[in-house]
Parts: C-alpha cells; sequence; structure tokens
C-alpha cells in the first residue's frame, strides 16, 4: 500500500491547456519561486495548492502549522516587486512569467507585508544576514502575494532521465514492490559516510529514493551537473540496481537546519517516502545549529502529524582501527582513528586536484568531481 500524501489528498494542479489570453497582470517571478510553482503544481507540497496567504505564513513562521492545523515547517512566500504590486489587487489573476514565458498563475487572495525579521529568527533561528538562507529572503522583495495557483508549463527539466512527479515516483516505487522507502536529501556529492547510512537503512527498508536537491543552492556548493555525474558512476558501482531510485528534487535550498529537515520530510512523504535519512547537521551550514537539532524537531510532533519516519544518523566516519565505517554508537576508538574532513575542506582539495583518502569518497566519485570541477573553473 502506497503512504498517504501529506494532508491526504496528493495535489496535482497541471494544466497545459489552462487559457491566459484574457489575463492583463504579471508577476516575474524570480529562481526559488519558479522551483516552488513546480512543486506546488506536481503535488511535492501537498496539501498546499498556492503561494501562501497571510494567514498561513503568520501561522507557519509561529507554530509549524498551516492555519488548519497541518504540520508545515517552511513559508512557500511569492515576493512581488513594488513596480507590478501597484497594479493588483485581490481577486485578480495574474501570470507567472518568467525569461518571457508563463509558466503559471495565481489567484490572488492576500498581499501582505512580512515581518522578515521574525521569518528569519523563527525559521531560520538567526537573524544574521551573512547567513545564506536569511540573506536570500531578505533579498527578495517586501510584499508577499498569496493565493492558489495552476501551473502551466514545467520548468525545463535539467536531468530528464530523472525528473519524476509524485505521482511517477509513487508509481514507480509500487512496481518495484516496494512497500517501504526511504528517502534521502542531498546537496552534496555521495561520500563514504552519506553511503553508510544510506546503506544501514537499506537492511531493513525495501528501497532508496536518492533524491538530490537540485535547485537553487549557494555558489560555493558543487553545482548540480557535476553532482548528478557522481551519483550514477556511484550508483552503477557500488549499489544493487532493484535497490534504488534516483530521481531529482527541483527545491531551492533554504539551509534552514532544523526546520528544513522537517520540510524535506514532509515533501518526500508526498513522493511516496515512508522513511528519511535525517543524519547530522541536516540542510545545516556554518555553526548555526546544534549537530543533531534537525533531529530533535521531529520530536516536536507525534508520528501521526508527520506521517513519514525520520531514521537518525549519528555523525559516521571511517574507522582506521575498526577497518570500517562506524560512528561513536558502533566505535569504541578515539578521533585520532577517524577519517573526518570537513565539506570546506573537501571542496578546496577537489578545486586543486588532490584526491580526498579513499576512506573518504569512492575513487570514481572523486574522479568525476575533480573533473566536474575543473570544468567549473574553466567556464567561471
Ligand atoms: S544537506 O544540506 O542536504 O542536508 P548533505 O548533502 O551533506 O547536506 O547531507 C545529506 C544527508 O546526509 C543529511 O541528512 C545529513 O544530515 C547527512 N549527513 C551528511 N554527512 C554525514 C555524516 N558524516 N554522518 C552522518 N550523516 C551525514
Amino acid at each position: 500500500m502506497t503512504i498517504s500524501a501529506h494532508g491526504g489528498t496528493l495535489v496535482n494542479r497541471f494544466n497545459p491547456q489552462y487559457d491566459t489570453s484574457a489575463l492583463t497582470k504579471v508577476i516575474t517571478i524570480d529562481e526559488i519561486a519558479q522551483s516552488d510553482l513546480e512543486l506546488i503544481g506536481i503535488g511535492g507540497y501537498s496539501p498546499i495548492t498556492g503561494f501562501f496567504n497571510e494567514e498561513d505564513y503568520t501561522s507557519v513562521v509561529e507554530k509549524m502549522r498551516l492555519a488548519d492545523g497541518t504540520v508545515w515547517s517552511i513559508p512557500i512566500a511569492l515576493p512581488v516587486a513594488e513596480a507590478e504590486l501597484k497594479d493588483l489587487t485581490i481577486g485578480d489573476e495574474a501570470k507567472l512569467v518568467r525569461d518571457g514565458d508563463v509558466y503559471g498563475t495565481i489567484t490572488i487572495s492576500s498581499i501582505y507585508t512580512p515581518d522578515k525579521q521574525k521569518e528569519a529568527v523563527n525559521v531560520y533561528r538567526t537573524d544574521d544576514e551573512a547567513h545564506p538562507g536569511v540573506k536570500q529572503m531578505l533579498n527578495r522583495p517586501d510584499t508577499y502575494v498569496g493565493g492558489e495557483i495552476v501551473l502551466i508549463k514545467h520548468q525545463e527539466p535539467e536531468f530528464e532521465a530523472y525528473t519524476f512527479t509524485p505521482e511517477e515516483t509513487r508509481a514507480a516505487f509500487a512496481a518495484k514492490g516496494w512497500s517501504t522507502v526511504v528517502g534521502f536529501q542531498t546537496r552534496n556529492p555521495v561520500h563514504r559516510a552519506h553511503e553508510y547510512i544510506q546503506k544501514a537503512a537499506l537492511e531493513t527498508i525495501d528501497g532508496l529514493f536518492l533524491n538530490p536537491l537540485v535547485g537553487k543552492t549557494k555558489s560555493d556548493d558543487i553545482p548540480a551537473d557535476v553532482r548528478m555525474e557522481s551519483y550514477e558512476v556511484l550508483l552503477k558501482n557500488y549499489y544493487p540496481e532493484n535497490r534504488v531510485h534516483l530521481g531529482i528534487f527541483p527545491a531551492a535550498m533554504r539551509y534552514a537546519g532544523p526546520r528544513e529537515a522537517i520540510f524535506h520530510a514532509l515533501v518526500r512523504k508526498n513522493y511516496g517516502c515512508t522513511h528519511f535519512i535525517v543524519g547530522r547537521d541536516h540542510a545545516g551550514v556554518g555553526d548555526y545549529y546544534g549537530t543533531y537539532d534537525a533531529q530533535e524537531i521531529f520530536n516536536e510532533f507525534s508520528p501521526e502529524e508527520l506521517g513519514i519516519q525520520p531514521l537518525k544518523f549519528e555523525h559516521s566516519f571511517y574507522c582506521n582501527a575498526c577497518s570500517g565505517m562506524a560512528t561513536t554508537k558502533t566505535c569504541p576508538h578515539g578521533k585520532e582513528d577517524h577519517i573526518i574532513l570537513s565539506g570546506t575542506k573537501v571542496r578546496e582539495m577537489l578545486r586543486s586536484g588532490q584526491v580526498p583518502p579513499k576512506e573518504f569518497s569512492r575513487k570514481e566519485v572523486v574522479e568525476i568531481l575533480i573533473k566536474g570541477m575543473k570544468q567549473v573553473e574553466v567556464n567561471a
């Protein structure tokens, strides 16, 4: 049996035939709004059917719940620039446009000025403008528009073979005969630590949905196309074919740590996952969050209202004394035996063509990353 969508019904607001010829009002959407529009339209954000009105926005910022009480942790807002706002009134239906193409419409039910300071402190747990998610939120326009959407045109799939709607992933999991599916979020290459926790989960769960985020990330994260190639080579060499489904997650990264972990889990439930991996510092950045804050936040909700089970993993590493991957739960040795490299350190190594140790990352993956990072520099 497939797991229910969040809120009970899988949303589908895609209508490529939708007629916009009579619509004169226009809202220009940015990259983040476009990915949110796509995800609302295909049901990834079920039960959400549009950009947040003020009531849902305030409720999510303050209580991590939609106005009707359903758990939701990240505001899905549509910031609109001053120049376009002056033409808009409640009740209007406006085209949602990016680079001259109409991707959808919104029927405006709410126009409001958010308290961004409060949004920062509540959602990101900091108002430090150096936090990439806070910075991104502050840089977007200061008025939000809410209302139900229609998705008319999908965004250009960058990775077509790995682009699926939740309806499609649900069908794929069912066709494989999986009754339990564990979702894995990542914005990084899959290193040995990631592989270890995925495979630990695969020992008891039927299938793995490897679901890398490919929407907007900060500029020093490894580009999605390089990552996709590294996932392909890793799966080909180290995973049984029939146990993994690779599909992209088109959302933008918020770097909101704990709140984003809840959001990531709920969306994966919509894609058909029954379980979701939350490791160390999930969706974190810098030192803004405690190592396990993103695990602890799950305790604030009942299992029923989440409807997807988090699989929590300790910080994992390769231990020379154990000759294998481990965590402090399974390894008695000290730090001197553990191979731990920060993401920043690894990116530095890759950029300068240095090979991270095989205990940290598979050699096939490293080869792709070094080649990919060189390419990025050539193009920059
Ligand atoms: S994230 O921003 O997408 O969370 P990343 O791609 O690094 O970043 O992490 C993907 C998942 O793996 C997250 O659940 C994270 O907590 C987990 N993770 C990453 N590295 C480790 C590690 N060394 N040990 C345990 N879990 C990890």
